[in-house]
């Protein structure tokens, strides 16, 4: 039996997908050492491999073969587009990709003006604002922190995470549109679900159960 490989996306997401994992019976206890500096991580037991990763490189890990199996957010599939199945939603990491600003931008959307959307997913951002609401905008990449755009004037509105609203709330903002729902999604590699199908499909029905 050859390895399956997990890359995770690292953080929160890790942690619960590992929680997930220990529900159906897969360990990997050396992953749990906080210490380590190790990269990959193996149960000989079940032959599997595991390793953690930014989110934004799992599914080039996937699609590449790297890695047969990801779990990272639906907004980092989105954004990266790579070509890979999604197979499963984990439920965990449940959010909200929103356009949001200060109320006084509603009117600017209504109207349909060219506006500036500041982002750090602009193929989402492109895609929403191009071709479900054929409004021509312009948008600007940023790297984090992306609620500051409006509040210092770089751009009218954002497009990006909501979880629990407090960071909106908290700078005078708000949810305007909402782009789409996000979580958790489990993703496989296009030849590993053909060459290790049964492993593969097991996994996800033991997965369904314990969700
Ligand atoms: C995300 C997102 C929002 C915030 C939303 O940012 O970009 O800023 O969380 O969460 P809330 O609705 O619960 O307040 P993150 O903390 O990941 O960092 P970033 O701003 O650097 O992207």
């Amino acid at each position: 039996m050859r390895y399956l490989t997990f890359a995770l996306g690292k953080g929160r997401l890790a942690k619960q997908t590992l929680a997930a994992f220990e529900k159906i019976g897969i360990t990997c206890q050396e992953m749990k050492d906080k210490d380590t500096r190790k990269l990959i991580f193996v149960n000989e037991d079940l032959k599997l491999k595991f390793f953690l990763a930014k989110g934004p490189d799992v599914p080039t890990y996937v699609e590449y073969g790297a890695a047969d199996i990801g779990v990272v957010g639906k907004d980092t599939i989105l954004e990266e587009a790579r070509n890979i199945y999604e197979v499963l939603d984990l439920g965990f990491g449940s959010c909200r990709m929103c356009v949001c600003g200060p109320e006084e931008a509603k009117t600017l959307l209504q109207h349909h003006e060219l506006i500036r959307v500041a982002t750090k997913y602009p193929r989402i951002a492109k895609d929403y604002f191009y071709n479900k609401k054929h409004q021509t905008v312009e948008i600007i990449k940023l790297n984090g922190s992306i609620e500051l755009a409006p509040i210092v004037g770089l751009s009218e509105v954002i497009v990006d995470i909501v979880e629990t609203g407090s960071t909106l709330r908290e700078n005078g903002l708000s949810v305007l549109e909402e782009v789409c729902p996000l979580s958790a999604r489990m993703v496989v590699n296009q030849v590993s679900m053909k060459m290790e199908n049964e492993r593969i499909t097991q996994l996800i029905r033991d997965l369904k159960e314990v969700l």
